[in-house]
This record gives structure tokens, sequence and C-alpha cells, in this order.
């Protein structure tokens, strides 16, 4: 019997029973993908899993355009947490992708009451200033306001026609009490997320979303939203191939060939089919069964990996004959530090985490009295050894503050077999965290100039 995972983002409790979460929520294992030049984030296994990465990976071998959206709630102070997600955007702008940052200041103005000149100054002072000092290259990055970006919320209404209460219900665990601010922001952030992708912000791409688990739940709506909105549908076929069919709907049935009365226009429906056919023929299809009537095509001879050729090929279509033409977002998702207290990390919980600001005293306080993986007492420790799973210090040397993976290896033995003690374990986080925090403080101080090259032209 599995645990039934209730997973949500507003949630304070968090399941790391990863396994569990990848059989449930339909995640693929990132352990199947081969990724170029992994960073310590692959090599560790603190990027556990993903969905469609492997389109976003072959339009980068390709050399094709690929991008990368995140957002940031302006409210509270940048943690570590935080900072797994700017690991991986550098990593993928290292691989050639484009960034873009939304600031969700109408979402923390509705749901955290903060006012929009407020959530400028944290989105800035806060969480850019710390970008700038991770080494985001704001030349292929662009911050922006959803408060500022009329198109996003627009997207917001136009994807809402194709979801209902029951849906966020599922998805969400929303009941009748629930307040609409919370049902409108997954709707804006479905906007934030695929809205890149729109001509008017770099064009049809495969767009990735780096996140915590915990926010898996907005990218099933956004996938839903995207799939659903889709003019033509591809199918794999049981004995192989691939079937395209019309997806027709209030908007698009006069252009798909169904005329007000219900009937079927043949002339229109035919000019479709006819496009569809000609774009396949372009791609190098040759055997291709066309039925005007059903609204189908068949390409038997099609294989699974050209299914991204072809998608992307029908995408393009819609968008000519006036549909959004948006392709399914893809995610990755990251394991979650445990935070200090044994919660999450949380912005408005100061004891629960490492803040990228703060004083080396108030982070050696921090490490020395957070959880432990250690015995009891020396002599048990040394009998029965500790258990760097669990162990805090541990666990942030592996996921913060240490690059070289042989040296935690060593550690991770020694204090297993009882040679490293929780007091020692704790003092050599403290003094990578000393180094880092340091390091970065000087960083910050360096880059506060280039703060402003990140904005985005609406966000200035
Ligand atoms: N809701 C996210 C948070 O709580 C912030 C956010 C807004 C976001 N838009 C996004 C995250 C798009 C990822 C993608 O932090």
């Amino acid at each position: 019997m599995v645990e039934d995972l209730h997973i949500d983002p507003w949630s304070s409790t968090q399941s790391t029973d990863y396994d569990n979460i990848i059989s449930q929520f339909g995640l693929q294992s990132l352990s199947e993908i081969e990724v170029p030049n992994p960073s310590y984030l692959h090599r560790r296994g603190l990027i556990f899993a993903h969905r469609d990465l492997d389109v976003v990976l072959s339009a980068q071998a390709f050399g094709d355009p690929f991008g990368v959206l995140t957002g940031l709630m302006p409210s509270g102070r940048m943690h570590l947490g935080h900072k797994m997600v700017v690991d991986q955007i550098s990593w993928f702008q290292s691989l050639g992708a484009d960034i873009t940052i939304a600031v969700a200041d109408l979402e923390s103005n509705a749901t955290r009451g903060l006012s929009l000149e407020r959530a400028r100054k944290v989105a800035l002072e806060e969480y850019v200033a710390n970008y700038a000092a991770l080494g985001l290259d704001p030349e292929s990055t662009q911050v922006y306001f959803q408060s500022s970006r009329p198109l996003v919320q627009k997207m917001a209404f136009t994807l809402g026609r194709r979801t209902n209460l029951s849906e966020l219900e599922a998805i969400y665990g929303f009941s009748g009490d629930t307040n609409l601010a919370h049902v409108q922001a997954p709707l804006v952030q479905a906007g934030d997320i695929l809205h890149p992708m729109l001509d008017e912000f770099g064009g049809l791409r495969p767009i990735v979303v780096p996140v915590g688990v915990d926010q898996d739940p907005h990218l099933r709506l956004t996938r839903g939203l995207a799939a659903k909105s889709n003019w033509f549908n591809l199918n794999s076929r049981k004995d192989g191939g691939i079937t395209i069919g019309l997806s027709i709907q209030d908007d698009n049935a006069a252009a798909l060939g169904v005329a007000a009365d219900g009937k079927l226009d043949r002339k229109v429906r035919q000019s479709v089919i006819d496009k569809i056919v000609a774009d396949l023929t372009d791609l190098g299809f040759a055997d291709i069964l066309a039925n005007a009537k059903h609204g189908s095509v068949q390409i038997p001879s099609a294989t699974h990996s050209d299914r991204s050729l072809i998608r992307m090929k029908l995408l393009q279509l819609e968008r000519s004959m006036g549909g959004l033409g948006l392709l399914q977002p893809a995610s990755t998702y990251h394991r979650f530090a445990v935070g200090l207290t044994g919660d999450k990390m949380s912005s408005s919980l100061p004891n629960s985490a490492i803040f990228l600001t703060d004083e080396i005293s108030v982070v050696e306080r921090k490490i020395k009295q957070a959880f432990s993986g250690g015995q009891p007492t020396v002599e048990e420790h040394r009998r029965l050894g500790g258990n760097p799973d669990v162990d805090v210090a541990y666990q942030y040397m592996m996921y913060f503050f240490e690059e070289d993976d042989k040296f935690l290896a060593e550690v991770n033995a020694d204090y297993r077999s009882g040679k490293i003690l929780a007091g020692e374990m704790k003092q050599l986080c403290i003094d990578r965290a000393g180094d880092w925090l340091s390091n970065h403080k000087e960083l910050r101080a360096q880059t506060a100039h280039l703060v402003n090259d990140f904005l985005a032209d609406d966000a200035k």
C-alpha cells in the first residue's frame, strides 16, 4: 500500500518519499537520461526527476533555441533552498538557454498583502542581487513583473476557459471556502510559464521550469491547459506510427472546417488536411494517410522519436491559422534539503533556513543547533557510527557548500564508521559555510551594479 500523497505548493510539510512521488505523479526518473556536462546537482542525484527534459536537451543538441522560466515570490528573504534553482538555471544557461524570471508580485499582493512597490524592492534587493552574485548572466536573462506584463494576465484569462473549479479542486485540494486569490494565482502562473514561447517573447521553443517537487501541481495544471488548447492532437498508435487528430473547440471550429450549423465545411477541412500533409511531406514522410472527413492523418512509419519534430510543425501550423500553438512546458524536480528545524525551509521561519545574507556568527549558531545524525554519546558513536542521511551538517555540505565529490564521499564513509564525530561534522560544515558566505558577500558587492541589466524593458 503506498502512502496517498498530497502535495501542495502552500503546505509547510513535505514528503521526501521520492520514488513514490515519481510513480504517483507520473514523473520521469532522471537516471534514465544522460545530461551533458552534469552539475553537482545532477552528479549527487539532487535533481531526481523531470517531465520532457529530453525534448529540451534534444533542442540543445541540435543547436536549436530553448528557454528556462522560473518565478520568485518577492516576500521574505532568499535562502539556500532558493539557490538550488538558481544553480540549475545557471547550468541551463551554460548550455545555451535564454532565461525568463517572473516576479510574482500580483501573487504576493493577493495572497500575502504586499504592496507592488514593496514587492519590487524585495525582488531586486533580495533576489536579483543574489542571482547576480550567484553568477547568472544578465545578457541572456530577463526579469519581469507579473503586474507589468499584460500578456501574462491575458493568458491567465484565456487559459482559464480550459479548466474549472473541479479540476483545481482535484489538483490543489481546493474547496468551497478557498480564497479566490488562490484560484487566480495558478492561472497567472500558467501565463508566466507559457508566455515565453509566444512570438512576442522569443517564439516557439521548448521551455523548462526547474522546481522543487512541491510546485508540480502548477506544472500539471499548466501542461494540461497547454494540451487542451492545442488544435492538433498527436497519438501514438498501438501498431506503431502516429495519428494526428483535430481538436475542434469553440474558437477554432470555423477554421478547422466545422460550420456554424455544425456541418462539415468540406472545402475548409480539405485545405487544413492539405496543410498538414504538406508539412509532413516537408519533414520527409512519404506514406501519409489522410481522412478529411474524420479530420485525421496517419503516418504509419513515424516513430516515437519523430514526435517532437511533428509536434513543433503542427504548433507552427496552428499559430499560422490563429491559434496559440503552445508546447507543454518541461520541468525538472529537485530534492529538498531538510530545514534546520526538521520541516520545510521557509522564508517565513527564520530558524528553519540559512539565508544568503546571514551573518557568519548566526549561521554558526544555526548549524550548531541543527539536527544531528550522530549517537548520543561519543562511545556509542565510535561503536555504531553516525547517519549522514539525516545529519543536517552533512546534508548542507552536500547540497550547498562542498564542491569536491571525493571529499564528500570520504566524509560520508568516515561518519558512518564512527571515525568522524557529530561535533566534528558540524565544524566541517561551519567552516565551509563561512567560506561560502563571505565569498558570496564579496560577489554581491562586485555584482551590485548589474542588477538593472537583468530587467526586461517592461520592468525598468
Ligand atoms: N508561486 C511561486 C512561488 O511560490 C512563484 C512563481 C510565480 C513561479 N510564477 C512562477 C514559480 C512560475 C515557477 C514558475 O514561489
